[in-house]
């Protein structure tokens, strides 16, 4: 029988992607989320892709007692819990806001999973857990630095928090994803990143002002010690993102992981520069941006990308798409979106 996953976020950028590729790879996704930056009518684009409707639950993660009742109803073999607030500057003015979303609705979806006994728990982490790193690629071993945000530091403690609950003997096992900078879309079209909130991060910001959107956009700092003097990430594709979730659960399911918790960084292993992606864009797409150089944003790392090895041997994971596919494809999907 097909097994049954909770995707908490499910109708969020990467869950939503990822609820495609579970489906595309026989497993029953089955959607929470509480619409705070996201849109349940997503879900009808994934059913004309899939061609499967996906049961949803429009409820707050951090109500315990409505996310229980789920738990109760259905019988998961697996959670994927991406459900959170994302905006770093954001949780610079408001960490109140983040540590009670962030680390109430963790707690809940690890509690109940290990009550229930569901058998993979697969946690949504950021490289924004190893803080400024002195030099790149980072490998999961990397030691943790200072969280450089109140959004980071939920990060690390909701890992810390699975550090401390998945023991030895524990029903569930859980593998942690660090993601490096998820962007592009579905080849598609279909769907995309489509935040209600504003856009803050740097390929939507891209997208948004080719289209006319907004006038401008600001490319923050070309004065770090980088090759070209802006801020240096590893881009990686959310289609290439939303697969590595599926070998994460099947990895656990098919009783291929012998330990509690594992780690594994997801990027595609080299950097770019806000000024080389820009550059990608005009050069894919044939549109001219309209960028001004601005100051430095506070909170921002100055460069890191990912090692994947580890991903790449245990989990036969392997991005499949560059920067270009990333950047065709959201334009794609901002074309689109525009029309709707
Ligand atoms: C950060 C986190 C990442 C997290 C993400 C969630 C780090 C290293 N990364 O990504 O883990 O998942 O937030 O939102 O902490 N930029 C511009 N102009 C813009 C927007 C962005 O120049 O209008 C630049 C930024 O300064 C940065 C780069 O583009 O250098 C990427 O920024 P963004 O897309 O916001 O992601 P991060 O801050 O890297």
């Amino acid at each position: 029988m097909s097994k049954k996953i909770l995707v908490t976020g499910g109708t969020g950028y990467i869950g939503s992607h990822t609820i495609i590729d579970l489906i595309e790879n026989g497993f029953t996704p089955v959607s929470l989320d509480n619409g705070i930056n996201s849109d349940a009518s997503i879900l009808e684009q994934v059913e004309q892709i899939t061609g499967v409707k996906v049961k949803h639950y429009a409820v707050d993660l951090c109500d315990y007692d409505a996310t229980r009742s789920i738990f109760e109803k259905e019988s998961f073999d697996g959670v994927i819990h991406f459900a959170a607030l994302k905006a770093v500057g954001e949780s610079v003015a408001y960490p109140f806001k983040y540590f009670r979303n962030n680390l109430n609705s963790t707690l809940n979806a690890l509690e109940l999973s290990k009550e229930f006994g569901v058998k993979a728990f697969i946690f949504s982490s950021s490289c924004t857990v190893y803080g400024n790193v002195e030099s790149s690629p980072v490998t999961e071993s990397t030691p943790l630095m200072d969280a450089a945000s109140p959004y980071g530091r939920t990060k690390q403690m909701g890992e810390q928090m699975i550090q401390d609950t998945i023991a030895e003997n524990s029903l569930t096992k859980a593998i942690i994803l660090r993601y490096f900078n998820p962007a592009g879309a579905h080849i598609s079209g279909l769907i995309g990143e489509a935040p209600t909130n504003q856009a803050l991060n740097l390929v939507p910001v891209i997208t948004e002002t080719a289209i006319g959107k907004r006038p401008s956009m600001s490319v923050f700092g070309t004065d770090y010690p980088t090759r070209d003097g802006s801020c240096i990430r590893d881009y990686i594709h959310v289609m290439d993102l939303a697969h590595a979730h599926t070998l994460a659960l099947k990895s656990i399911l098919d009783d291929q992981q012998q330990i509690p918790i594992e780690i594994y960084n997801l990027g595609i292993g080299a950097g770019a520069s806000v000024l080389e992606v820009i550059h990608a864009f005009e050069s894919v797409t044939g549109q001219a941006l309209n960028y001004v150089i601005t100051e430095r944003r506070p909170g921002d790392v100055v460069a890191i990308y990912a090692n994947y090895e580890k991903a790449k041997t245990q989990l036969s994971w392997e991005p499949k798409y560059n920067i270009e596919d990333i950047m065709r494809t959201a334009w794609d999907w901002e074309i689109k979106r525009s029309k709707l």
